[in-house]
Parts: C-alpha cells; sequence; structure tokens
C-alpha cells in the first residue's frame, strides 16, 4: 500500500518546522515497533534549517537519537571537511549539539579516491547493519528517508540522463554527473522506494516551475517523478515559493 499527500507551508522555516515534528512522531512510531529509527538524510541548503531545530528547538530535546540511526541518500565525492560534503554541513547542524551517539552516524567514505570503491564500501556497511527482518526484497526498508528536488527534477544524485537512473540492484552507486563533471554517490531507487516514509522537502522560488511539471503535468520524465514507494507513505513538504504554480484544491 502506498500513499502520497501534500502539504504547503508558509515558508522554509514552517517547512522546517513540520518536518522536525514529523521525523519525531515516525521516530517514536518506529522505536515502539522495531526499537530502532532509521533515517537516510538529504544534502543541499533546504534540510539546513531542519537539522539545526532537530540540534537545538525545544521540541526536539527529548528526540531518541540513542535509538536512531543516520545513513546519507546522497555525498558528494569529496572529503568531509570540503565545503560541498553534505557530511560537513549535517556536522554543523544536526550534530552540534552532540547529542547523536558518533556510532549511529554512517558517513559515506566519500574521501577515497575511487568513488566506485567508496560507494561499494557504504553498501558494505549498510549490508552488515541491516538485519534480514529490516529488509525488503533484499533492499534495506528506511523508516524515512528525506529528500530534496532540484530545478532540474533530481533527487539525491539522480541526475537527469544520469547512469544511476537505472540501477536495479546496488543499493548505493558512484554516479557520474555529466553538468558538475563530478561523480557523486548516491542510493539507487530500490532503496528509495523500500522507504516506509519518504519525506521530500521542496522550498524556494527556483522550483516553482519544476514542481508544477512534477505534480500538475506528471509527464513521468524527471528523475524524482521516479521516488514511488512500494510500500509506505510519500509525502511533499512545500513552501509557498516553490507551490505557487500548483493548484491550491489538489
Ligand atoms: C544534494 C542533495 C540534493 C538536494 C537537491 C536540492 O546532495 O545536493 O541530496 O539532491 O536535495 O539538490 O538541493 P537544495 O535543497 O539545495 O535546493
Amino acid at each position: 500500500m502506498n500513499q502520497e499527500s501534500r502539504q504547503v507551508y508558509a515558508d522554509a522555516d514552517a517547512l522546517a518546522k513540520a518536518a522536525g515534528l514529523d521525523l519525531l512522531r515516525l521516530a517514536n512510531e518506529a522505536i515502539a515497533a522495531r526499537d530502532i529509527f532509521t533515517l537516510a538524510l538529504s544534502g543541499g541548503s533546504t534540510p539546513k534549517k531542519l537539522y539545526s531545530l532537530l540540534a537545538t528547538d525545544p521540541a526536539f530535546v527529548d528526540f531518541p537519537w540513542d535509538k536512531t540511526h543516520l545513513f546519507f541518500g546522497d555525498e558528494r565525492h569529496v572529503p568531509p571537511t570540503d565545503k560541498e560534503s553534505n557530511y560537513l554541513m549535517v556536522s554543523q547542524s544536526l550534530l552540534s549539539n552532540g547529542s547523536v551517539p558518533a556510532k549511529h552516524l554512517h558517513r559515506v567514505p566519500a574521501e577515497m579516491s575511487d568513488a566506485g570503491a567508496a560507494a561499494a564500501e557504504y553498501e558494505t556497511d549498510m549490508r552488515a547493519f541491516f538485519p534480514s527482518d529490516l529488509l525488503t526484497d533484499g533492499f534495506p526498508r528506511f523508516d524515512a528517508i528525506l529528500l530534496g528536488m532540484g530545478p532540474d527534477g533530481h533527487t539525491a544524485s539522480l541526475f537527469p540522463g544520469s547512469k544511476g537512473l537505472e540501477e536495479n540492484s546496488r543499493w548505493v552507486v558512484a554516479n557520474w554527473v555529466e553538468k558538475f563533471k563530478t561523480d557523486r554517490i548516491t542510493f539507487t531507487f530500490p532503496v528509495l522506494n523500500a522507504a516506509r516514509n519518504i519525506l521530500l522537502l521542496v522550498a524556494g522560488a527556483d522550483k516553482t516551475e519544476m514542481l508544477h511539471e512534477v505534480l500538475v503535468d506528471k509527464q513521468g520524465t524527471h528523475p524524482v517523478e521516479r521516488v514511488r514507494p512500494v510500500d509506505g507513505a510519500k509525502v511533499w513538504m512545500l513552501d509557498q515559493a516553490a507551490a505557487a504554480k500548483l493548484p491550491t484544491s489538489s
């Protein structure tokens, strides 16, 4: 069973707070059911507010970090000290208050010179972590995966025209992104679509056109349109700027 919903918030701050409260609810539900909460983080700029709120807002002082394990849905092919690193962004926001046990943050070894080897090592680490009862059809079934969307319709590091779009067996791949002339390391669609919950956080006027193509035109041509949880919930969490061209009734 899968369901798709959409929520529109006044601005990026309201979106971040709502996403934090959703994650808190999902974490408590997962821990009540399975004594663990597995969460894959997205990168880029949109989730920074969310991550900082989770670390500093009193609403999240009791977030169950002791039973939460964090992974990265994608990472740039750079060392963890590089300003492009999603790990660096997370360590400066979410990890800033020291509540997340170091062993609970599963970092992509993106400093490795060979991006393919880094992806393979991350997949090996994930396979060692996920017991069979947390797999579905051979893929890790995350309790929640955070995703964003680029103006070009990419999500994670699954960019238009990239080979990673077609990967159906690996969990994690190195994916050459022609427009950036660089590799990225990314979850594949089977991993994204195995999740119990997918939260797509999309904010800003630069996403307005693409969001209309994805949610209204629905041609199915953009990578983010392949995010279709097999048995899970997918929620679009938007700010008004990004949602400006969406019909209000839908
Ligand atoms: C990354 C992200 C990427 C991001 C989108 C949107 O590593 O950059 O995982 O998929 O979610 O590019 O990025 P913004 O939030 O910066 O618009």
